[in-house]
Parts: structure tokens; C-alpha cells; sequence
């Protein structure tokens, strides 16, 4: 039969925990995301409370070109050495970005198709673009890894039909370098942090996980999803700091936090 490769590449360790304290905290992220959720959902408190979708039309969108690389794939040679692509697979690319791997498994071999998802819209135009240039052998694909089922079958992507997959987990340069994205703690933006953009207004974005959740919750998802061992210090500082006025910019929360430690 077909023998399928998979390649997962990590730009950080992978941790599966499995200590009950460290579900106990999955399980309070949990509940607190959803009083986020619930919270958002209801239109009295986007209005009145909201923290971001509204982007600043003083602050300007910089754009990505797919001309020059957005993003550089490090590892790229042993990447393609463990897919090991043959001509005319299909390779299913799970984090498309700005296309470094992509890019360079369409030139391994003649025929190749790579079906090239994300979640994020830049990242979508971009792949729209590579698939003009590549006729055919680009199927640009918007959506989440727990979407990816239903978009397969809307291009007719048979189970069983997938040569080689590749995910390149985590955020993209161009995801960083675009201040406005509110990634960046190098350059000032709003706190956004949505891989999305603005495709789910009722998303919340990372200023109303900031300005709204209890202290426990925070310091819950930086115990869980950061392995940070400030948490609670700085989950206080965040709220002590809120008190005075909402947090919502990337530069203004970094230094929420930086003063949450004494000076070295
Ligand atoms: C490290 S970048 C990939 C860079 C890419 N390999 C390149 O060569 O340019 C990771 C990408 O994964 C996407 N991503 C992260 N989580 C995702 C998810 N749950 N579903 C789909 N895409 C996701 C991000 O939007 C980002 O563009």
C-alpha cells in the first residue's frame, strides 16, 4: 500500500501533560474561556465593553508581498528529506504561512500537488496567488486544523488520497513583523493576537482575554499554555494594572508584566 509521511516540526517542545494539576487547570482555562465566550456573545457587552475589531484607521496596515519571502523556513533541507516527495503525490502542507515549504516542495518533484491550508486570510491570499502562478497544483485552502475534514471534501479530497503531510506549527514571521496584528512586543500594536484576523468579529481577541478574565483564569493560561512560572504575579499585575485603565496595547502590556518582576 501508500505509506504516508508525516512530518510534524516544531518551533517550540510539545508538551502532553498528564498530571491531574495540570488538568485541573486545562479545566479552569476551559471554564473561564467560556464565560469569556458567553460574555462576548451577548451585543450589551461588545458594545459597552469590547476591546478590539475596530481597527484605528490612523494606524496603518503593512502589507505582505508574495514576492519577497514572508517568512523563511528554517530546516527546510531535512523537512524535505523526511517527506521524501515522489513525483505526482499529493502533499497535504497543514501551516501554509507565507509558503517557504510550500514553495519548495512544488520544485522537488514534476507534478506535485500541495493542498496549502491556514487559518489566516494573509496567508490564504498568498497561497491564492502561488496557486495563479502554479496552475493546478495549489489548492488554497482557508480554515482551521479542526475544519479541515469539511474543506477536503468541498475539493473533493478522497480519505486515503493524501501522499505526505507536513505542519509547521506556531505563528508566522509575517504574523510577528506586522505590528497591527498585535503579535509584536518589538513593535507597538493592538493586542489582537487573532490568527483569524477579522474573519469571527465575535472572536475575542487578546486585549478582551486581558481586560476580562478573572485573575485565576489568567494566571490558568499562563500555567498551561506559557509553563510560566510567574503566573500568578503576573495574572496581579495585569489586574492591578487594569484597575487604572483597560490594557490594550502589546508594548503597554509587556511592560505590565515586566513590572510585575523586582529589577535584577
Ligand atoms: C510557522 S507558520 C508556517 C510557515 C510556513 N511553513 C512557511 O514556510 O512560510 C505557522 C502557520 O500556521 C497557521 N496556523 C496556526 N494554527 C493554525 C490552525 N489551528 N489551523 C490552521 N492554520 C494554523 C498560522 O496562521 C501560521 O501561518
Amino acid at each position: 500500500g501508500r505509506s504516508l509521511s508525516v512530518v510534524f516540526y516544531y518551533y517550540g517542545v510539545m508538551v502532553f501533560h498528564s498530571s491531574p494539576a495540570i488538568w485541573k487547570t486545562h479545566v479552569a482555562v476551559w471554564r473561564a474561556w467560556r464565560t469569556l465566550m458567553t460574555s462576548l456573545q451577548s451585543s450589551a457587552f461588545r458594545t459597552s465593553s469590547g476591546f478590539c475589531g475596530s481597527s484605528d484607521p490612523s494606524e496603518e496596515a503593512s502589507s505582505v508581498s508574495a514576492d519577497k519571502a514572508p517568512h523563511t523556513p528554517v530546516m527546510l533541507k531535512e523537512v524535505l528529506h523526511y517527506l521524501d516527495i515522489q513525483p505526482a503525490q499529493v502533499v497535504l502542507d497543514m501551516t501554509f504561512g507565507g509558503g517557504g515549504h510550500t514553495r519548495a516542495i512544488l520544485k522537488t518533484a514534476p507534478e506535485v500537488t500541495v493542498l496549502a491550508l491556514d487559518r489566516d486570510p494573509t496567508a490564504f491570499s498568498l497561497a491564492q496567488h502561488l496557486a495563479k502562478e502554479h496552475s493546478g497544483r495549489v489548492k488554497p485552502l482557508l480554515g482551521r486544523f479542526s475544519e479541515l475534514e469539511t474543506l477536503l471534501s468541498n475539493v473533493n479530497i478522497k480519505p486515503g488520497s493524501i501522499d505526505a503531510i507536513l505542519l509547521d506549527a506556531g505563528c508566522s514571521s509575517m504574523q510577528m513583523d506586522q505590528a497591527e496584528r498585535g503579535f509584536s512586543l518589538s513593535k507597538d500594536g493592538p493586542l489582537d493576537m487573532r490568527m483569524d484576523g477579522e474573519r469571527y468579529p465575535d472572536m475575542p481577541c487578546a486585549a478582551d482575554v486581558v481586560n476580562t478574565l478573572d485573575q485565576q483564569a489568567l494566571a490558568s493560561i499562563l500555567t498551561a499554555y506559557g509553563e510560566e512560572r510567574h503566573a500568578r504575579k503576573i495574572a496581579s499585575a495585569i489586574v492591578e494594572a487594569r484597575r487604572v485603565s483597560p490594557i490594550t496595547r502589546t508594548q503597554q502590556l509587556a511592560a505590565v508584566v515586566a513590572g510585575a518582576f523586582p529589577a535584577f
